[in-house]
């Protein structure tokens, strides 16, 4: 694409974003220097496949309790997994935590400006190096998610499907990246995506990049981005154990690797392609089954799942977890799916 164009791009959108961007707590307001980078960089991790208004309360959360590198470093793990507890995607806190830790040891405290020393910091992938080096340093960066990916697809009526055609999707974001404003103009596509480009219905006539659109063009935005046909989601089958003792209720803390890592739950058997029954209940005990499904999507599977209960007229000796008052369940940190395996032992069903 010519010079000329490219810049048109970027300027219209940054005008653009001039008088329409969010307002948001990590954000700067536009043409404004940048916020802390620790705010830049936590918000980045929590909006990965989290919309914004899920993530704001956690934010919040968060930077009241650890507002810099310093204080997440040396929080408690435990701690950090349980105020995560409900955005999922897990790993992300715990590469929260030892991105947070490298930071502090390794770099003083402050948080490398450049965008490829950044990629070997834990949890930095491409998306949130470039994110963050654009963000909160104003480097030129290519800033792609999946609003990007939208947008540009679209301006360009790119054909070939995602997620193959993800290398030409960055030259072309590259290719209308501007040299200044990297940060607001990475902020604008995203805007952009999320309120104008939208996946269904995109506002055309109110989108600041229409004459320049070969999608509007085409007349059929919606066709893009064009996907590879994914396969159906496995189904797995689970088990729940509800295990209670004297007003309180047996929870684990799910191994570090693995699905819903480092996170406390109710004691589960595997996950497999049969209902496992009773296989690998905590105690020998006399287990009813309930009958209310519990399902969950994860990215590469289904949970279905079903709750084992039992009650325990005696302590018993030692079992592996902790006994958690039920009346202060709320406060354990559960992840979604065992929340709802929760609400299935509240409505007797
Ligand atoms: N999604 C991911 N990062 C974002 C940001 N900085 N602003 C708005 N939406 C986002
Ligand atoms: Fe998206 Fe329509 Fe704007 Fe093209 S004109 S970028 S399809 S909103």
């Amino acid at each position: 694409m010519p010079d000329n164009v490219s810049h048109a791009i970027a300027d219209l959108l940054l005008a653009w974003y001039d008088v329409n961007a969010r307002t948001l707590p990590w954000r700067a307001p536009p043409g404004t220097p940048p916020l802390d980078p620790y705010r830049v960089w936590l918000s980045e991790v929590m909006l990965q496949q989290t919309q914004v208004a899920a993530v704001i309360p956690y934010f919040e959360t968060f930077t009241t309790r650890w507002p810099d590198f310093a204080s997440l470093a040396a929080a408690d793990d435990a701690e950090v997994m349980s105020a995560w507890a409900g955005l999922g995607y897990y790993a992300r806190a715990r590469n929260l935590l030892a991105a947070a830790r490298a930071v502090a040891v390794e770099h003083s405290g402050r948080l490398p400006e450049d965008e490829a020393e950044l990629r070997k910091l834990p949890g930095f992938g491409a998306y949130t190096a470039a994110a963050v080096a654009a963000i909160a340093f104003g480097q030129r960066a290519v800033v792609v998610d999946g609003n990007v990916e939208r947008v540009v697809t679209r301006l360009f009526a790119v054909a070939d499907p995602l997620p193959g055609a993800k290398p030409q999707v960055r030259v072309l974001t590259d290719s209308i990246t501007p040299a200044m404003r990297a940060g607001d103009f990475a902020q604008a596509m995203m805007d952009l995506g999320a309120t104008i480009c939208t996946p269904r219905n995109p506002k055309c006539l109110l989108c600041p990049l229409a004459a320049a659109c070969a999608a509007r063009r085409g007349g059929t935005p919606e066709a893009f981005p064009v996907k590879t046909k994914k396969a159906a989601r496995p189904v797995r089958y689970g088990t729940f154990f509800w295990l209670e003792h004297a007003g309180s209720v047996l929870l684990v803390r799910r191994p570090d690797k693995g699905l819903l890592g480092g996170m406390r739950a109710l004691p589960t058997g595997p996950w497999t392609d049969r209902p496992p029954g009773l296989r690998d209940a905590p105690v020998v005990a006399e287990w009813t089954l309930r009958n209310a499904p519990i399902r969950h999507v994860f990215t590469h599977f289904e949970l279905n799942g079903v709750l084992a209960t039992a009650t325990l007229a005696r302590h018993i000796g030692a079992v592996e977890g902790e006994w958690w008052p039920i009346a202060r369940l709320n406060e354990a940190g559960l992840p979604r799916l065992f929340a709802k395996a929760v609400e299935v032992m509240e409505s007797k069903a």
